[in-house]
C-alpha cells in the first residue's frame, strides 16, 4: 500500500498489520489486526512522528522513499517507547544518521534501555515547541497513557493531535481515516481498546482531557498509532473517552462463569432468567468459550456483572482465575457485582472471586449464592430470585 496523504506535506507511511491476533503476550485478542502508524512531516525540516513494529521497517522505509530520500529526516518524535512504535527507529537511523530523536526525559531511557543505542537525542516536556518551518509541533506529555514516556504531539496550524496510543483501535483496514469505514465496528474496537489497555488509567485520562480543554487547543482530527484517523468526528471518540474514564455504563449485566459438571451452569441459566423477566439486558459468557478480551471491551459499557465457578481445590476452576487477575488488574470503576457457584464439600471459589472483585474495586450488592452439589428446584428459585433482585439495583442504579 502506498503513502497516504493526510493533510498537504503530511503522510500517513505505516504499516497494516493484517494478521496479528494477540497484542501484549496473549492478554488481548486483536481478531481484526491492526496498524502501526507513523506519519512524515515534510516542511524546512522533515519530521517522522514514530516508526513502526521492526518486523515491518522495510514496508516503511519504502513508503517513506515514496515521499522523500529518508537521508533528509532531520527529527525522529518518539511519541512512545513501546516497540510497535519504536521497533524501526534502529533501521531509520541508518538511513538518516544525523536525526534527532525528541521524547520526554522517560522516552530517552525508555529508548536507551530498549536498544542501547547512543542517539542524539532532544528531551522536551509539556509545551515545548519544535519548529520545522510552516508548521510547528508542540508537545504535551501523557505520562501514563499508557506508559511514563507517553506524549501527544499537536500542531496548531492543522488543530491536528498525533495522539499516539491514545484514541487508537487495533483495525487493520486498506482505509486510514473514520468516515471510510464501519462506523458500528470502529467505535466497538476504540471501546475494546480502551478497556483492554487504558481502563486502569481513566483518572489519568480524565485530568488530560481536562487538560487539553483548558490550554483551549482546537482539535479537529486525531490521528492514533493504531487503526484510523479521527477527522470526521474527532470529539466522538473523545466524548466516548470521557464517558469511558467516568465509569459511564449502561444497565446491562454480564454473566461471566465456568462450570465443572453443569451445577454452576444452571445457577448461572436461572439467574439469567431472573434478570431478563426484570426486563434488564442480560448476557451470558462461559469461559474460557468466550473471548476474554470482548468480554472486558463489553463490560466497559455494562454496569452489572456476575461471575460464577465451580469449586475446585478450594478455590475456582483455572479458567476463571486469568478474567478475575484482569479485572483486579484494570479496576473497572463504577460496577455492581455478585459472586456465586456451586461446590461439594468445602466450597471456596465464591469467597475467592469476591475477593478478586473487591480488589478490583467493585461494588458487591449481595453476598455471594453458592449451591451444595446439584441445584434442586428450590435452588433453582433462589438463583431465579438472586438474578431478579441483582437485576432491580441494576435499574435502580
Ligand atoms: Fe501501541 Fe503502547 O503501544
Amino acid at each position: 500500500m502506498p503513502p497516504v496523504k493526510v493533510l498537504e506535506n503530511i503522510f500517513w507511511v505505516g504499516v497494516v498489520d493484517w494478521n496479528i491476533r494477540h497484542f501484549h503476550g496473549f492478554t488481548y485478542s486483536t481478531q481484526r489486526g491492526t496498524t502501526y502508524n507513523a506519519y512524515l512531516i515534510v516542511d524546512k525540516k522533515v519530521a517522522l512522528v514514530d516508526t513502526v513494529a521492526h518486523s515491518f521497517s522495510d514496508e516503511m522505509i519504502q513508503k517513506i522513499k515514496e515521499v522523500i530520500d529518508p537521508s533528509k529526516i532531520d527529527y525522529i518524535i518518539a511519541n512512545h517507547v513501546e516497540s510497535d512504535h519504536s521497533g524501526s527507529i534502529k533501521e531509520i537511523l541508518k538511513l538518516a544518521p544525523n536525526a534527532t530523536i525528541v521524547g520526554t526525559a522517560n522516552c530517552k531511557a525508555g529508548l536507551e534501555k530498549h536498544y542501547f543505542g547512543n542517539w542524539k537525542f532532544q528531551t522536551v516536556k509539556t509545551g515545548d515547541t519544535l519548529n520545522l518551518g510552516k508548521r510547528t509541533l508542540t508537545f504535551l506529555e501523557a505520562q501514563m497513557l499508557h506508559w511514563p514516556d507517553t506524549m501527544f504531539t499537536y500542531i496548531e496550524k492543522d488543530a491536528l493531535l498525533l495522539s499516539n496510543d491514545g484514541f487508537g483501535q487495533h483495525l487493520a483496514s486498506s482505509k486510514r481515516f473514520d468516515d471510510e469505514v464501519d462506523q458500528n465496528i470502529l467505535m466497538w474496537e476504540a471501546a475494546k481498546y480502551y478497556a483492554n489497555i487504558l481502563w486502569l488509567y481513566s483518572s489519568v485520562v480524565l485530568r488530560k482531557l481536562e487538560e487539553v480543554q483548558k490550554l483551549g487547543l482546537k482539535i479537529d482530527m486525531i490521528a492514533p498509532s493504531h487503526g484510523v484517523i479521527w477527522r470526521k468526528d474527532p470529539m466522538k471518540i473523545v466524548k466516548s473517552y470521557l464517558k469511558w474514564a467516568q465509569g459511564g455504563a449502561d444497565k446491562k449485566v454480564m454473566i461471566v462463569y465456568d462450570t465443572m459438571w453443569e451445577s454452576t451452569e444452571k445457577m448461572a441459566k436461572a439467574m439469567l432468567e431472573g434478570i431478563a423477566n426484570e426486563g434488564v439486558e442480560v448476557k451470558l459468557c462461559r469461559l474460557p468459550f468466550s473471548d476474554e478480551g470482548d468480554i472486558i471491551g463489553e463490560l466497559l459499557e455494562t454496569k452489572g456483572l456476575l461471575v460464577g465457578s465451580s469449586t475446585i481445590n478450594n478455590g475456582v476452576l483455572p479458567s476463571a482465575a486469568p478474567f478475575l487477575r484482569e479485572m483486579e488488574g484494570l479496576r473497572p470503576k463504577n460496577k455492581l457485582a455478585a459472586a456465586f457457584g456451586s461446590y461439594g464439600w468445602g466450597g471456596g471459589a465464591t469467597a475467592t472471586i469476591e475477593k478478586s472483585l473487591k480488589s478490583a474495586g467493585m461494588e458487591l450488592v449481595s453476598p455471594a449464592l453458592t449451591v451444595k452439589w446439584v441445584p434442586d428446584e428450590t435452588e433453582l428459585q433462589k438463583c431465579y430470585e438472586f438474578g431478579q433482585e441483582f437485576a432491580k439495583k441494576i435499574k435502580a442504579s
